[in-house]
């Protein structure tokens, strides 16, 4: 198995990007761990950040995933696009935030994706990521 990690704009910052928020861990520390995590179940890793919408949906168009972790950063709240490439391609994915966005500005209360979304986690900093991983191999094991 295979699933697309994908992190959107300014997620590239973690680590000095307003830790009150997002925590201390760098982007790369966060990809290497899930990255490890996912080998120990013989499941491949592959990653895609960027600040440019375009190459989020190109990569989710490209992939050969069968899954996607997907945190969509400040596109969640007004990406169409992203969620139209999501269901165009119709992978199952789960959405991560670091921050509890519930607990912070209206506008990050509504996502172009939780309703379409297996679950979602937010909240639990970088460990979420690892939660997504885990309950993505739960589900793909179930499917196989
Ligand atoms: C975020 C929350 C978004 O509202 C914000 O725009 C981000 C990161 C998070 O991981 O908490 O860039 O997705």
């Amino acid at each position: 198995h295979k699933i697309l990690l994908v992190n959107g704009p300014n997620l590239n910052l973690l680590g000095r990007r307003e830790p009150g928020h997002y925590g201390h861990h760098t982007l790369n520390q966060i990809v290497t761990e899930i990255t490890q995590e996912a080998l120990l179940h013989y499941i491949h890793i592959e990653h895609i950040q960027s600040n440019a919408e375009y190459e989020l949906i190109d990569a989710i168009h490209a992939t050969s995933a069968d899954f996607v972790i997907i945190n969509p950063a400040a596109f969640t709240h007004t990406s169409v696009a992203l969620r139209d490439a999501l269901l165009g391609v119709a992978l199952p994915f789960i959405e991560v935030h670091l921050s509890n966005v519930h607990a912070r500005e209206p506008f990050r209360h509504h996502s172009y994706f939780s309703d379409k979304a297996i679950g979602v986690i937010c909240g639990l900093g970088a460990q979420g990521y690892s939660f997504a991983l885990q309950s993505a191999i739960a589900h793909l094991a179930v499917k196989k």
